[in-house]
């Protein structure tokens, strides 16, 4: 699956598929400015690291588009929408990857006019999209060498084709395992309160024939102590300098299970999502997202009017309860401080 995120140049639209609504229904959603873009990060109409970084890029390049319509200054009137993008989600560190990485070739280019910085852009956007399945593919390559023939892999939330430009991080690897011949059963935590694992991980490896079976968050300590779970392998949001990955709430609590299991636990990412900037796990913002899908299931709430709720949509997992990081260069092994300093050569 390499379609959910298309940009339209004759609709000068970039047109996702709307997430919130998989498996029941596939419908689109199309992106023309900035309010549109963030607007689809922010309800998770896309989401999933890679996923939002390549949307952020398109969104730059839109907001370029937007800002041609506009009076006033126009470097003055881009740079505010670039800030909004970049604010969209604050724990993903591809978001913030992307933006830059925009700001970065708008400075190198130095004196341009507004229409030649957008035919940059455009490019490097498509670069981006195209890059991330290749990567995928290359962790895909790695991490499946060290899934074994027959393995049941727990995953936590959805690191697959969807929260990609396509196949997956997580899920990559299992796809990587499978192709190189190995039989592989997948158990999907549903991902409270968003259900990524119920709906978007069940639904795209459904899709493949990938056999999958979903599993309330709360049943993987009984999962693990009875010997169905063979390894872990999640995605991550962002991963600091030290090594803790930052995922989708619930993350850190598999992993604390799978070390008292001695149950190999493995994150699967792009370099790009290492942010050497950031020395811990603690030291990430960790997004604090609407109540009402916590307290709502569809109209319905749940927990009695007036009653609060907590609704943290990551956790950071120590370096020490992780087994390996999986990117496309390579599979990185403790002590990460050091693995992470050689890979950016610091
Ligand atoms: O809130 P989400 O759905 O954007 O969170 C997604 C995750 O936590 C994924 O595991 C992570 O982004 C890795 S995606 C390859």
């Amino acid at each position: 699956m390499t379609d959910h995120i298309q940009y339209s140049p004759e609709k000068d639209a970039l047109i996702l598929l709307d997430q919130r609504y998989l498996p029941n229904r596939e419908e689109w959603f199309e992106c023309r400015t900035t309010d549109d873009i963030c607007y689809a990060l922010v309800v998770m109409v896309v989401r999933g690291a890679p996923a939002i970084g390549v949307t952020a890029a398109y969104g730059c390049y839109l907001a370029g588009r937007e800002v041609q319509g506009m009076d006033g200054d126009w470097k003055a009137n881009l740079s505010a929408k670039l800030d909004q993008i970049h604010d969209a989600r604050p724990t993903a560190v591809n978001l913030r990857w992307a933006v830059r990485e925009m700001r970065r070739i708008w400075d190198e280019a130095g004196d341009v006019s507004l229409d030649e910085l957008l035919a940059l852009w455009l490019k490097r956007a498509r670069e981006i999209q195209a890059d991330d399945i290749e990567m995928c593919e290359l962790i895909g390559r790695f991490g499946g060498a060290l899934i074994d023939d027959g393995d049941t892999v727990m995953t936590h939330c959805n690191a697959g084709a969807l929260a990609t430009a396509g196949y997956g991080t997580a899920l990559g690897v299992i796809r990587g395992a499978i192709d190189q011949g190995k039989k592989v059963s997948v158990i999907a935590n549903e991902t409270r309160p968003f259900l990524q694992g119920a709906r978007l991980t069940a639904y795209e490896l459904h899709k493949d024939g990938i056999p999958v079976k979903v599993a309330c968050d709360n049943a993987c300590a009984l999962l693990m102590k009875r010997g169905l779970v063979d390894k872990v392998v999640v995605g991550a949001d962002r991963i600091t300098a030290n090594g803790d990955a930052v995922n989708k709430i619930g993350t850190f609590g598999v992993a604390i299970i799978a070390k008292r299991f001695n149950i190999p636990f493995y994150v699967a990412a792009p370099v790009y999502t290492i942010d050497p900037e950031t020395p811990t796990g603690d030291d990430v913002p960790i997004e604090d997202r609407d109540p009402r899908e916590v307290t709502h299931i569809g109209d319905h709430r749940i927990p009695p009017e007036g009653v609060e709720v907590y609704n943290l949509a990551f956790d950071p997992t120590p370096n020490e309860l992780i087994t390996g990081i999986i990117t496309e260069k390579g599979v990185l092994y403790p002590p990460y401080d050091l693995a992470i300093r050689k890979l950016f050569s610091l």
